[in-house]
């Protein structure tokens, strides 16, 4: 029972992405397309089918799993998945990815199943800023939601940005001003080139990590910081606060060479690698051979030696994986 997932570059898989619908009540503009089409409800995996995969995965040595979308919490039944995984002796972690807009009724629940960290979506501050990048005008439900995050004592709160140039990149001071007002964590993201979009052109709105982070250190004094979370952001702490603000940088610091993780999304593909196409059809094989436990896992373990070293993001090129990323939940 001690297997482990080791992929042929030695990096060991202890971190699972587990996208649980690819369905969002936000439609933002850097991760889909004004006229998403969203897969149909047959093939999504049902709950025990999640379930399922997750418990394959912990028993081959993932400790830790964070849910995402889409955004997870408009899947119908979701706290019962939440609860049976949060019994899991196994996991350090539980996590969950949100858009926040469901959390000034789900926080409480959230917490009470087991869900340990909150990673929260906040591109904006301003009403018509937020309404653009998300596509729907729900700023004031997102700040509720998050102030009832806060209130239900979760392990750890982060917010997460994506930063854009004339969109919001003269906004983080402020948004970093909130977190630290709020005992909360920021991470700053380069944004993805995952599929097509037509709101703006990537190349012409990306902004790095290095001139964000300059931006920040007008106002705030940053210090490098150990938290880490297995993830690929790096993080700095603010002094004089519990505040870690992080920096996830596809663009400009390539963090593949201790990649943890691999993905599975809504419709059961098993994705490798984020700025990959390959993935591993597990829903096929786990409805063609149900309950069958060792060959799912005998599966997995195959799988992992097709794991892809690392993403070749280039900010130059408009799209170069046509997966949305509200398909993996990044
Ligand atoms: P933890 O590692 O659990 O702390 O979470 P996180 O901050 O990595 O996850 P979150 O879901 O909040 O995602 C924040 C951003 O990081 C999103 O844009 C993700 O797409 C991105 N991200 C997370 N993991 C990876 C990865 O392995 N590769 C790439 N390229 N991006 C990632
Ligand atoms: N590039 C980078 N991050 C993205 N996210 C969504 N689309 C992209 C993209 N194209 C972020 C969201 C959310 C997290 C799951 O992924 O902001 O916080
Ligand atoms: Fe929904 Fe999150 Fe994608 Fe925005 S980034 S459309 S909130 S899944």
């Amino acid at each position: 029972q001690d297997t482990h997932l080791l992929d042929p570059f030695g990096r060991r898989i202890t971190y699972l992405r587990l996208s649980v619908t690819d369905r969002c009540d936000f439609r933002c503009t850097y991760c889909m397309s004004e006229d998403m089409v969203f897969a149909p409800r047959a093939q999504i995996l049902s709950l025990e089918e999640l379930y399922t995969v997750a418990d394959a995965f912990i028993g081959l040595g993932v400790r830790r799993i964070r849910i995402t979308g889409g955004e997870p919490l408009v899947r119908k039944g979701l706290t019962s998945l939440l609860t049976r995984l949060g019994a899991r002796d196994e996991l350090d972690d539980l996590a969950i990815t949100s858009n926040g807009s469901q959390l000034e009724h789900m926080a409480h629940e959230l917490r009470e199943a087991g869900v340990t960290r909150l990673n929260i979506s906040l591109d904006s501050l301003q009403r018509e800023r937020f309404a653009a990048f998300t596509r729907r005008d729900r700023l004031d439900q997102v700040l509720s939601g998050i102030d009832a995050a806060r209130v239900a004592g979760f392990r750890r709160i982060k917010l997460n940005t994506v930063v854009q140039k004339g969109r919001n990149d003269d906004e983080v001071q402020d948004l970093v001003a909130f977190a630290v007002d709020r005992g909360l964590d920021i991470s700053f993201i380069e944004e993805m080139p995952l599929g097509s979009i037509s709101s703006h052109e990537r190349k012409v709105t990306l902004c790095t990590s290095e001139e964000v982070r300059e931006r920040v250190e007008q106002r705030f004094q940053l210090v490098p910081s150990s938290h880490r979370t297995g993830g690929p952001s790096r993080y700095w702490q603010v002094v004089g606060s519990d505040t870690q603000v992080g920096f996830i940088s596809p663009h400009s610091r390539n963090f593949c060479g201790d990649c943890n993780r691999v993905r599975v999304t809504a419709e059961g593909k098993l994705v490798l690698c984020l700025g990959h196409e390959g993935a591993l059809d597990l829903k096929a094989l786990i409805r063609r051979h149900p309950g069958d436990a060792e060959r799912l896992r005998a599966a997995l373990i195959e799988a992992l030696r097709l794991k892809p070293e690392r993403h070749h993001f280039d900010a130059s090129e408009q799209v170069q994986v046509i997966r949305f990323m509200s398909m993996t939940g990044g």
